[in-house]
């Protein structure tokens, strides 16, 4: 994977909370975050004495280089935010800016735990559909702003192989946003709830209190 094609655009721990609906139980078990990218959760976490651990492509980068491209895309991520404003809920960020200004807090949480937490094993350059991670390592997979919102970058078969291998490593899955990145419901939600109760799993889609794209509330849960 290229760095630029990365948008290294992280969420914190207090939006992971609302996001997967994780209680303070859930906190406690042996987390997999896919594709966590810059987001401070495991750092929050580690923090608290929790046990998280991260895979995404980006952690073959340097400090340096995952800042600068952040740096890089901040402008054209706000411009477009400013854009296309109406399409999200500006209830938890005052505008655009306000918002970039939690992101790079997030990212720079991230950033001083990155050096530590690459040799402790918490933040590991993989990408899915493979995590090469032993049967049942995890309790609970978190998978946020990846599966689904890149559906148009990403193919019906790599979110099943994904799934498939993610229910190999834990024994719950959670994903979330069920939208792409216009907004609408994913084409691939249908097929993978059809696909995954056929095969006898229980298939759940939740509410949940976080809310940033319109319409991007919702949570998809999968376990045996
Ligand atoms: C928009 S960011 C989301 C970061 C974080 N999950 C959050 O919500 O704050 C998407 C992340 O997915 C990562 N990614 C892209 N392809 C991936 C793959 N095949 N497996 C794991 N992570 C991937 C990117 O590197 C990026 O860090």
């Amino acid at each position: 994977m290229k760095l630029e094609e990365i948008v290294p655009w992280g969420r914190n721990l207090a939006e992971y909370r609302q996001m997967f609906n994780l209680s303070d139980g859930d906190l406690c078990q042996r987390i997999l975050g896919c594709g966590d990218g810059p987001a401070s959760f495991n750092a929050q976490m580690t923090q608290l004495g929790h046990q998280v651990t991260s895979i995404d492509p980006l952690y073959a980068f340097s400090p340096e280089e995952i800042r600068q491209r952040f740096e890089d895309t901040y402008p054209t991520i706000i411009y477009q935010l400013q854009k296309q404003s109406s399409r999200y809920v500006w209830q938890n960020f005052r505008d655009p800016e306000d918002l970039g200004r939690v992101r790079r807090e997030t990212m720079e949480l991230f950033l001083e735990d990155y050096p530590q937490g690459k040799l402790a094993g918490r933040y590991i350059a993989r990408s899915l559909p493979q995590t090469r991670f032993g049967n049942r390592e995890f309790d609970l997979c978190l998978c946020s702003h990846l599966l689904f919102l890149y559906s148009d970058l990403l193919s019906l078969d790599m979110h099943i192989a994904s799934i498939d291998e993610l229910l190999r490593v834990g024994l719950q899955v959670r994903i979330f946003p069920l939208v792409t990145l216009d907004g609408e419901i994913s084409p691939y939600v249908e097929p993978i709830r059809h696909r995954f109760q056929q095969l006898g799993y229980q298939v759940k889609i939740s509410t949940v209190a976080y809310e940033f794209q319109r319409g991007g509330n919702q949570m998809l849960t999968i376990h045996p």
